[in-house]
């Protein structure tokens, strides 16, 4: 079995830690997983191994968003577009996330996380959406992290999608056109019911959102840095929750 071990400065990491302003945790921080396949290609590794490593760096960074009480984590897992990949590689995906969900099983409920996910899952293998509805179900009375695993998500399908409902009730009758504004709207979204994330967070160097939760970022505080996702350590998801809580959000208004 393939190990990745990431040496951290122990005394560098707890002085970045105490930074943290414990009463301005963000609420919810979406990732984008970037830079798995460049991280294999250094190493000279299929890019196969810059996937399962990077599911070493979910593994650290959902304790660690438990740990600091995130309320909602959103990982882009896979998005409408990956399915243009070689077919090898989205199998790999697949089987990382069937692999993970039944690895970390008890680990996620001893943790108290509830598994979610948005996205169009019909089209995954039946594997995974096994391993989702047992997950969903094995989860659901947990009360702590909201992981959000975005699968078969696009920003823009979200739309559309979030559009054909809404057309659905207007033919029904259930719903109105005066009724429609920006809050009905969201609650036709795959993130119905959640707050729009706060930060998002983008390792690789790649300065893009890329098709990744448009309604809801809005608003979000973006963070990019240049490591690569199966290098990214706890200590940069403290280091961006620090630089979160220095922003100064107006919300289009005036401090
Ligand atoms: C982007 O890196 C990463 C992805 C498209 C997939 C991310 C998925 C995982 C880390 C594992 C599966 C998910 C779970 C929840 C177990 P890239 O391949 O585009 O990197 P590159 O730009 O360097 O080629």
């Amino acid at each position: 079995m393939f190990k990745v071990f990431k040496k951290s400065n122990e005394k560098e990491s707890s002085q970045v830690f105490e930074k943290i302003d414990m009463n301005n945790i963000p609420k919810h921080i979406g990732i984008i997983m970037d830079g798995n396949g460049r991280w294999a290609k250094q190493r000279n590794l299929p890019r196969a191994m810059g996937h399962r490593a990077g599911v070493e760096t979910i593994r650290n960074i959902v304790k660690e968003c438990s740990n600091i009480g995130i309320k909602y984590l959103t990982l882009y897992a896979f998005s409408t577009e990956n399915w243009v990949r070689p077919k090898d590689e989205v199998n790999t995906l697949m089987e990382l996330l069937v692999e993970y969900l039944k690895g970390e099983f008890r680990e996620l409920n001893e943790n108290n996380v509830i598994i979610n996910s948005i996205g169009d899952i019909s089209k995954l293998p039946p594997k995974c959406k096994k391993e989702l509805t047992d997950a969903y179900e094995n989860t659901k009375n947990n009360t702590g992290l909201i992981l959000n695993l975005a699968l078969n998500y696009g920003g823009r399908n979200d739309i559309v999608n979030a559009c054909k409902k809404m057309y659905n009730d207007l033919d029904s009758g259930k719903l109105s056109m005066q009724d429609i504004n920006e809050n009905v709207f969201s609650k036709y979204l795959y993130t119905a019911g959640m707050p729009d994330p706060d930060i998002i967070i983008r390792p690789s160097g790649e300065q893009r959102l890329s098709n990744f939760l448009l309604w809801q970022s809005a608003y979000t505080e973006f963070w990019y840095s240049q490591i690569n996702w199966p290098d990214f350590k706890v200590e940069d998801l403290h280091k961006a929750i620090i630089d979160y809580q220095n922003r100064d959000r107006r919300f289009g208004g005036l401090k």
